[in-house]
């Protein structure tokens, strides 16, 4: 098959372009480059430096599918400035959605996330709790998830939506390089590397057993597994939602502790206040995803995680790239 993969030189976009590319697919990855790298192009694709808003000028009806990873993921920025998440993550999928129509692919599997639910009242979190985004970028997901459904029902889209919990770990030549980073585990191991002085622990006091926020922790190869699979899981006409977790939540002081075991490096931490807008814990109930998808999650223990993550920081450090 050949599919359109958005976002490709993004972290989750390029592991999953290198799985399709190894189950024997075409793959064009359509990326800016605004916050992904040239080199995190899997070999074996061909590569389109451009906008989701002009895929336009890619998309044919040869393709048989895509892939939409390409969007702005920083929840901070978003607080800061949420018209650039709107102008991209939404904006950005209508145009998509609307060269999808006019070239005749009609089978879209997208990146949604756990922040469209906000600070879900129960745990594990299933696909009908309430959504009530907290940030401008959950808000941005949240619409096009909507969009998407709409597009479904009117146009006979085929399209799955899955909402990531926490992604980490690497696959191949490819791993997490945000800039501004803000997820724990590439942060942990900053601090293991000497680039950061000490990890901060954003509250203690929470109502979960060792006081810090319990998250669930997915391995990027699993998580790029389900894509694969949710490729032909829609029917047209039809729009599922899908969380992608583990179930399993881990705390902040398991991570920092299993990045110790992992690195062998003290990692200093610095407990400050809560930070607001941060559930004590957020876990997926992943059955759906088990169910309609067929998916099962293999890389569930958190050294494992930690490790491929530690293992991809090492090499690009001995690399020398730009950190
Ligand atoms: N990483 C996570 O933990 C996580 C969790 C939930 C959801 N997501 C979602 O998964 C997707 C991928 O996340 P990531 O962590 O790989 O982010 P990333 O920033 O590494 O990748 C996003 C890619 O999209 C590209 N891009 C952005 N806007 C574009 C545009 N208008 N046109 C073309 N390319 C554009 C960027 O250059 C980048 O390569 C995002 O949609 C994100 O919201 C990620």
């Amino acid at each position: 098959m050949k599919y359109l993969v958005t976002g490709g030189a993004g972290y989750v976009g390029s592991v999953v372009a290198a799985h399709l590319l190894e189950a024997g697919h075409e793959v064009t990855v359509l990326d800016d480059l605004s916050t992904g790298f040239r080199a995190g192009v899997p070999a074996g694709a061909r590569f389109v430096e451009g906008r989701v808003q002009d895929a336009g000028r890619v998309l044919d009806a040869s393709y048989d599918g895509v892939l939409h990873f390409a969007a702005f993921s920083q929840v901070g920025e978003s607080v800061a400035d949420p018209e650039k998440y709107w102008r991209n993550n939404v904006g950005g999928t209508l145009d998509l959605l609307a060269a999808m129509r006019e070239a005749a692919v009609r089978r879209l599997v997208f990146s949604s996330t756990a922040a469209t639910y906000g600070e879900p009242a129960v745990t594990p979190v299933t696909e009908d709790c309430p959504t009530a985004p907290t940030s401008p970028y959950g808000a941005s997901k949240l619409a096009v998830d909507h969009m998407i459904a709409g597009e479904c029902a009117a146009h006979g889209l085929a399209a799955v939506s899955l909402r990531y919990f926490n992604v980490a770990g690497s696959y191949g030549s490819s791993g997490e390089r945000h800039d501004p980073e803000s997820h724990l585990v590439p942060i942990v191991l900053q601090v293991a590397q000497g680039r950061r002085d000490s990890v901060s622990v954003h509250g203690d006091d929470y109502p979960t057993p060792d006081g810090t926020c319990v998250r669930d922790y997915i391995h990027v190869a699993d998580l790029a597994e389900a894509h694969l699979l949710a490729l032909t899981a829609a029917q047209p006409g039809t729009h599922h939602i899908c969380n992608l977790g583990n179930g399993t939540g881990f705390s902040v002081r398991e991570v920092i502790d299993a990045a110790r075991e992992v690195t062998g490096h003290p990692i200093p931490e610095v407990v400050g206040p809560r930070r607001g807008g941060d559930p004590a814990t957020l876990v997926a109930s992943a059955d759906r995803a088990r169910t309609l998808l067929g998916w099962r999650p293999s890389r569930t223990e958190l050294t494992d995680i930690i490790g491929d993550a530690w293992r991809f920081a090492q090499d690009r450090r001995s690399e020398g790239e730009r950190v």
